[in-house]
This record gives C-alpha cells, structure tokens and sequence, in this order.
C-alpha cells in the first residue's frame, strides 16, 4: 500500500516537473519569437545603425513607408538627417545631396543647403541639360538646368498691344490677358508700365547671349543671359518690364513702379523671376524688371513663402 502511495507520489513529482518544464519552454519560445520579431522592425534596424531611442522614434515619425526607411538604413548614421527632415522643402530623394552637399559647407543653414540641392546648385550649370517637361504650358520650368527644345514655339502667343509695350512683342493670351489688368491697376494707382522684351526665339536668345559674351566674354554673359534653349524668354511667359520714367535695368530698382510690382504682380499672376539675393538659387544677377507669369493661384504662394520659382518648381511639381 505504502509502496503504491510512493509511486503515486513520484509520478505526481514528474508531472509537476514535466509541467514546469514544459512552461518554461513556451516561456523561452515566446521570449525568443518575440526577439525574432523585434529584430525585424525599423526600430531595432534604426537603434542597431546607431541612432539613440529618441531619435529612432523622431525618424519613425516622420517616415512613414518602408522605402524611405530602408533608405536610411542603407546609409551611414547619419544625425543630420534629424535636422534636415525639419526643414519645411525637404525633399527625401535629395537626401544623399544634401548631405554630400552639406558636408563640403558645413557652415550653411540647412535651408540653405535645402534649397541650394533643391533647385540643382550642387551642380554645374549647363552640365546636364534636364528637358523641360511643356505639358503644363503655365508652369514650365527653363533655367540652366531645364532646357527647351530648339523648336519649342508656345501656342497661343499675341502681341501686346503699343498702349503697354514697345512694338513686336509677344507673350501668351494668358500671360497676356494678365499683364493688361495688371497695367490698368498699375496705371490707376500712377504708374505707366511698359514692356521691352518679351518673348524670343531659341535663335533669338542665341544671338543675345553670345553678344553679351562677345563683349564681356562668357563669365560675364552666364550672370545676365541665358544660353539659347535655357531662357524663359522661349516661353512666352516672360516680361521685361519698366515703367514709362524708368526704364533703366541700373534703376529700376529704386523706382516706386517696381516697388508696386512687388506688392502687386502676383495678384495679376506674375512674379520676380531673378530677386535681389537670390542668386546663388537662380544663377543670374538680380533683375527687377524680369516678371514671369505662373497663374495667380501659384504667384500667391510663391509670395507668400517668399521662395523663388525653381524652388517652387523643386517641391511642389517635381517632388510630386
Ligand atoms: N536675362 C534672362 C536671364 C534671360 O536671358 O533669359
Ligand atoms: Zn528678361
């Protein structure tokens, strides 16, 4: 009897320990398939690539597909990128640019180095010509970077009538229709606006660029013209204006008719093409009286965030 109790008793035992045994298994398993999967997130792949906690969390934050995450990780840790995934222009495909090209200015603003990569100054102007996409016969983008094909003529160009320019210039019906209303509000509000050069043909623009070269050589011309294929002159949506007592490109400047188009041109849809300080964005010297037309909807912004057109291009076409 004692006997069975004891073998009852032993078996209990091994049950019990079998049991215990067993819990600690699925333990053990359940820990280890919970490492397994915690290994695979972006979490432990960030933390892992050496960025802190609170910076894997910043990132996983702001990045929200997978693609842009795995490009992270196929880059060297890096925490500038914390920094420039602030910025309002970041655009994640320039991301190896900007810093490549943060790296050689280390001293610049990030949004600075933003807009410098953006708008394609990490490169050498003319370089590797980009065909200028003229779907969108509004918002084209011509630069040293865009180009315009040879024979791009835009449709729809008139000549503005004497009353607002000298003779034989053209520019497109909108582009058109836009600067008159913007000449009748110039005018009521004093000012006599006038146009001098408007649109101009890939031969036109030829010979323009290389007598300015001719004459000051090619250093010189690159600041003050664009080589033929590359000036928004081909595309009939760019004025150069002045006002009826001002019509000096050494003047202008100080006039309080250009002041006006300032405060005023974007609600008739034009904008400052080459604005004073903004040459290390737009290649040229300031010109104040190179006014293009992109649409009122479009100059508001561009107003407003006081950003040039190749920016605004960079980020809100192109990055779309
Ligand atoms: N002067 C401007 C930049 C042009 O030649 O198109
Ligand atoms: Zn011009």
């Amino acid at each position: 009897m004692a006997k069975r109790k004891k073998l009852k008793k032993n078996v209990l035992y091994f049950i019990i320990i079998i049991i215990i045994i067993s819990i600690i298994g699925i333990i053990f398993s359940i820990k280890t398939y919970n490492e397994h999967k915690y290994k695979q997130t972006y979490e432990y792949k960030l933390i892992e690539h050496g960025y802190s906690m609170e910076n894997t969390k910043k990132l996983l934050d702001y990045y929200k597909k997978n693609d842009e995450i795995e490009k992270i990780l196929s880059i060297p840790r890096n925490e500038e990128i914390l920094n420039l995934i602030k910025e309002k222009y970041y655009i994640h495909k320039n991301l190896e640019r900007y810093l490549s090209y943060l790296d050689k200015n280390k001293n610049k603003e990030k949004k600075d180095i933003i807009a410098i990569v953006n708008v394609n100054r990490d490169y050498e102007f003319y370089e590797n010509d980009i065909s200028t996409k003229t779907e969108d016969e509004t918002l084209l983008i011509v630069n040293k970077y865009y180009k315009l094909n040879e024979n791009f003529e835009p449709t729809n160009l008139v000549t503005i009538s004497n009353n607002y320019a000298y003779a034989n210039n053209r520019i497109t019906k909108k582009a058109n229709d836009a600067y008159v209303s913007m000449w009748q509000a110039a005018k009521n509000d004093g000012y006599k606006l006038i146009v001098n050069s408007s649109y101009r043909t890939y031969q036109e623009q030829d010979d323009v660029y290389n007598n300015i070269k001719l004459s000051k050589g090619e250093r010189e011309a690159d600041k003050v013209a664009a080589r033929p294929g590359h000036s928004e002159h081909q595309s009939g949506l760019a004025i150069d204006v002045f006002e009826i007592n001002n019509q000096l490109t050494g003047t202008f400047k100080d006039s309080p008719a250009y002041k006006w188009l300032r405060e005023n041109a974007y609600l008739y849809g034009y904008i400052e093409r080459y604005p004073e300080n903004k040459e290390y964005l737009t290649g040229y010297s300031f010109e104040s009286w190179h006014w293009r037309y992109v649409g009122t909807e479009v100059a508001k912004i561009i107003q407003e965030e006081n950003i040039t057109f190749d920016e605004y291009y960079a980020y809100y076409i192109d990055n779309k």
